[in-house]
């Protein structure tokens, strides 16, 4: 294994030296190097891979056991092993494969019994005179749900739907204000039913619907793993909807955590959604390495952020409704692979996860792109762009939405030369040593990777497909990097300073325990809370 890492280092030592744009010497790169599902295309030609470094990339793959570990997956193997846990979130799309077995048991009939109570619930409100839904969760049972509506607007035919997360008091202040309480729906999706924040806001909540003449026995959901603690909270059993430790916090969009996009979207739709995920799924599973999408997506993510250092990589849809997937993604990918130690508990010899950001394009393109295109740092970019929007009348939109998404991509390969910069200087009148300065600020190196995924719409189904398609790319770079993908200890130790910093800011506890940065901080915020 060390071989193929070092001779993968070898690699990207050469790739430096090496022009993307000569690699399309070879005449089928464009095809060689991209991946079909039956919707989707993945192109990552416009990458410094060639042939030689992409065969080492996929004996990578299979040292590393993907293939083998990927199946421990589906089957319900505790592969989560710092908590002991089977990773099923894939059992929750499962609408039509077989028996799931967890511990001896088929997991698959409460999945589903689940789903059913979902649908049946989700056609009652949509049924009634509700008329907004607030969730109120944070993490996973926020991102999916709040980025998944946001996605896929034009479907959506059920009443308005918010997403409160932050414990910031003005998040839950400015989204209840001007809301009919009789009228409003909370949801409460937490798997531990402990997070702060999200009990906090979903006591204010409650505080805010008794206040205002609505009735929370009937107009509280839960979406939880704790039933216990739903009932002590007051919420009815047959308005809470239980799922199992297995389905994790930034995978579980596919389940009740999906209640409210579920509520405005129809159980339909739901349906085509949870389909694409199966149907990612289905090709993960069956697909040969080289003809894998999530497989080579990762490969090319292993590529640019371990082997070639990039430390970063941008995700840029250039889909307005998917401007909410870079935060998504910030979780899937960097609660996910952000760790240190390997699974057995060693050190990790190598970097982890990458720093995952981005925005809509062509926003983008008016604020961070020219540190992409001129900066010191490298940034490999991953375009998303489907070839038709949803607005027929304004067609056109579209078209030059494509065409800046492909132009980026163009330019980060090709650059411009400084002769061509003198040329164009020159055009304009320049001459000596003006001409050379002027035309030096107007070079691109060129040379930058970035990969595309096109798809023909971003309907409910290709969502699923797109999300999942995250899902398994992060699962095969956490087997490559040899790190459990599915805890997230990192998020622990804030949490439980907090909590020992509230009675200090409360003023019932000195600050003696803390160091004299916070105590100083907590004096001068303090003096100042009037
Ligand atoms: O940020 C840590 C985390 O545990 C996430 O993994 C999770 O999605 C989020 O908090 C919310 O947790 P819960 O759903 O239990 O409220």
């Amino acid at each position: 294994m060390m071989d193929i890492w070092n001779s993968l280092a070898a690699q990207a030592k050469a790739a430096q030296a090496r022009s993307i744009m000569a690699l399309f010497d070879t005449a089928d790169r464009a095809d060689d190097f991209a991946v079909e599902t039956a919707e989707m295309r993945f192109d990552y030609s416009k990458t410094n891979i060639d042939n030689a470094t992409r065969d080492m990339l996929l004996a990578l793959a299979e040292d590393a056991g993907v293939a083998a570990k990927r199946d421990a997956m589906f089957s319900g193997a505790p592969i989560n092993q710092t908590e002991d846990r089977a990773v099923l979130h894939t059992a929750l799309r499962n609408l039509d494969g077989g028996p799931v077995m967890v511990q001896g048991g088929d997991v698959m009939p409460q999945v589903l019994d689940t789903l059913a109570r979902m649908r049946r619930f989700a056609d009652k409100i949509r049924a009634s005179d509700i008329t907004d839904i607030v969730n109120i969760g944070i993490g996973g049972s926020d991102l999916g749900p709040a980025m998944a509506t946001a996605a896929l607007h034009p479907y959506h035919d059920g009443p308005r739907t918010y997403f409160v997360s932050n414990v910031d008091g003005a998040h839950i202040s400015d989204t209840l204000q001007g809301l009919d309480a009789k009228r409003t729906l909370i949801i409460v999706a937490s798997k531990t039913f402990t997070t702060i924040e999200t009990m906090t806001n979903a006591r204010t909540a409650k505080a805010w619907m008794q206040e205002h003449g609505g009735d929370p026995a009937i107009q509280f959901a839960a979406l939880s793993t704790a039933e216990d603690k739903t009932s002590t909270f007051g919420i009815a059993p047959d308005q809470v909807f239980g799922f199992e430790d297995w389905v994790g916090g930034r995978y579980s969009v596919w389940g009740p955590i999906g209640l409210s996009l579920m509520i405005a979207i129809g159980p339909k739709a739901f349906d085509a959604f949870l389909r694409g995920a199966q149907a990612m799924d289905s090709h993960f599973r069956a697909a040969a390495p080289l003809e894998n999408m999530p497989m080579m997506l990762a490969l090319t993510g292993i590529w640019h952020n371990q082997i070639c250092g990039h430390a970063t990589r941008a995700v840029l849809p250039y889909d307005q409704r998917l401007n909410q997937l870079p935060a998504y993604l910030q979780q899937l990918e960097m609660e996910s692979n952000g760790k240190s130690v390997r699974i057995d508990g060693s050190d990790s010899p190598r970097n982890t996860g990458p720093v995952v950001w981005g925005a809509a394009g062509t926003n983008g393109q008016h604020a961070f792109y020219q540190l992409i295109h001129q900066g010191t740092w490298v940034i490999p970019c991953e375009f998303l762009v489907a070839a038709q929007g949803h607005e027929p009348d304004l067609a056109h939109h579209h078209t030059l939405l494509i065409a800046n998404c492909l132009a980026q991509s163009e330019a980060l390969m090709r650059g411009r030369s400084l002769n061509e910069a003198c040329e164009m200087m020159a055009a304009a009148g320049l001459t000596g040593d003006e001409l050379e300065r002027q035309s030096r600020h107007r070079v691109f190196s060129g040379n930058r990777p970035s990969t595309t995924l096109v798809y023909p719409r971003l309907d409910p189904f290709t969502l699923g497909q797109i999300i999942a398609l995250y899902e398994h790319r992060v699962f095969v770079e956490g087997v490559i990097l040899d790190i459990n993908s599915f805890d997230q200890w990192g998020v622990e130790l804030g949490k439980e300073l907090a909590t020992s910093l509230l009675p200090v800011i409360e003023g019932t506890k000195p600050a003696t325990d803390k160091d004299p940065s916070t105590a100083t901080l907590v004096a001068w915020l303090n003096k100042h809370r009037g």
